[in-house]
């Protein structure tokens, strides 16, 4: 099974070997937030070893090869797969360790960025330090092992949001630019990697738990899109109705009954950010209108290549000058929930309509992780069309950053 991994080469890496030559002498503040260089906190023989793994290559797999685990894996099935993460893992987090070591703007600094990073560096000693898979009983503390990181990290994406945003009002507050393009390009990467990694140990973890009719792990094998959107449609109408005590109506065009196989958490989360967007648009819009709310439609295009899904809304649209902020973080119009003077909560808080500016770029991510893309086509004056591409043969490999 595994010789249906096709190697992919990790594009520019830019981090050749910086020079570690400080001591470990400080080895003992191992992990301490608030100093800088990874080399102040970490012994090394770590600091050198995922260096190492961050020049080595990382390699992707494909919707087809989750797939061909088959519902009711065998022991070898399992053992392959988690011989195969205990080798991948520490590549793919070194990648991202060298990466948050090296931002600019004094970005690696940040107290929440340090976080993530040792986040990082902790997962990979757990994993570099687990003896070689060899039979099933290693097999399933191996997956113990696994579930710990699952958990560490899953405030990674509002811990490094409020990273970001610090930096981004202190820029504001000296007046320099806040496009930061490098640091976008950054966070896209580090999502994309976070998305990949994710998916490949809450795969492992799911197949370990008893089998579902039709699903292979987290991904199932018959997901029906007009479902999956009925229940994201419901989610993100319950939090319209609490912000704004009304939530527009959102009409679903398509047939229940057809399925493909996809990651159903994936194909919600980013339809519920598309729904979250236009809901908020059109309530904004119409919210002192005599006029009623003109539905919300939610179209579902079932083509030989590509799944479709449109969800198109009469919000009045995005100024075409705005239309390339979208994509970027921590852009939003609404009111941020962010807020930078209180750093210290690092939970990720109440879900809101509205407010990161993350909703956008990071399903983009989802579409992409498997062959997918996200267009927004706006008319300013009227509305915005959101197109979901999901890729249904499930044979593109994973874009590694
Ligand atoms: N359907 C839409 N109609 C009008 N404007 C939109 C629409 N979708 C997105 N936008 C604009 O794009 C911005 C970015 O959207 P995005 O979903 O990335 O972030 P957000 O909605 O502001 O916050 P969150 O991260 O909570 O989703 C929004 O703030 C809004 O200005
Ligand atoms: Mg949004």
């Amino acid at each position: 099974m595994l010789a249906s991994l096709a190697p992919q080469w990790s594009a520019g890496f830019g981090f050749a070997a910086r020079a570690f030559a400080k001591t470990a002498a400080s080895a003992a503040r191992q992990g301490a937030i608030g100093s800088v260089r990874l080399i102040d906190s970490f012994h090394k023989e770590t600091v050198d070893d995922i260096f190492a793994h961050a020049l080595k290559k990382q390699t992707g797999v494909s919707l087809k090869y989750m797939l061909d685990f088959g519902q009711n894996p065998i022991e070898r099935q399992l053992l392959l797969s988690a011989q195969f993460l205990h080798k991948e893992l520490p590549v793919r987090l070194a990648h991202r360790v060298a990466e948050l070591e090296n931002l600019p703007y004094g970005l690696s600094a940040k107290k929440h960025i340090l976080q993530v990073r040792d986040w990082y560096v902790e997962s990979f000693r757990d994993l570099r330090s687990f003896p070689h898979v060899k039979d099933a009983a290693d097999e399933l503390k191996f997956t113990e092992l696994l579930r710990g990181i699952y958990r560490r990290h899953a405030n990674a994406v509002p811990v490094m949001a409020k990273g970001v945003s610090e930096l981004r009002e202190e820029l504001r507050l000296q007046q320099r630019l806040t496009e930061l393009p490098e640091i976008h390009q950054f966070l896209d990467g580090f999502y994309l990697s976070r998305i990949g990694i994710r998916i490949l140990i809450g795969q492992h973890i799911a197949l370990h738990e008893p089998s579902k009719p039709n699903h292979i792990g987290l991904i199932c094998t018959k997901c029906s899109p007009v479902l999956v959107a009925q229940d994201a449609i419901n989610d993100a109408r319950s939090i319209c109705m609490r912000e704004y005590g009304d939530a527009p109506e959102v009409s679903v065009y398509g047939s229940p009954d057809f399925v493909f196989p996809y990651v159903p958490s994936h194909l919600h989360h980013m339809l519920f950010e598309l729904v979250k967007n236009s809901l908020r648009a059109v309530q904004d819009r119409f919210a002192d209108s005599d006029d009623a709310a003109p539905p919300i439609r939610l179209v579902v295009a079932e083509g030989g290549e590509d799944v479709t899904l449109k969800v198109s809304d009469e919000g009045g649209g995005i100024p075409r000058s705005g239309l390339a902020n979208i994509w970027t973080y921590l852009y939003s119009t609404a009111k941020s929930p962010v807020d930078p003077r209180q750093v210290e909560d690092v939970d990720s808080g109440p879900v809101v309509l509205a407010g990161y500016g993350y909703g956008l770029p990071i399903s983009r991510l989802y579409a992409r992780y498997f062959g997918g893309d996200l267009q927004i086509i706006s008319m300013e004056g009227y509305g915005t069309d959101a197109y979901l591409h999901l890729n249904r043969l499930g044979t593109s490999q994973e874009p590694l950053p």
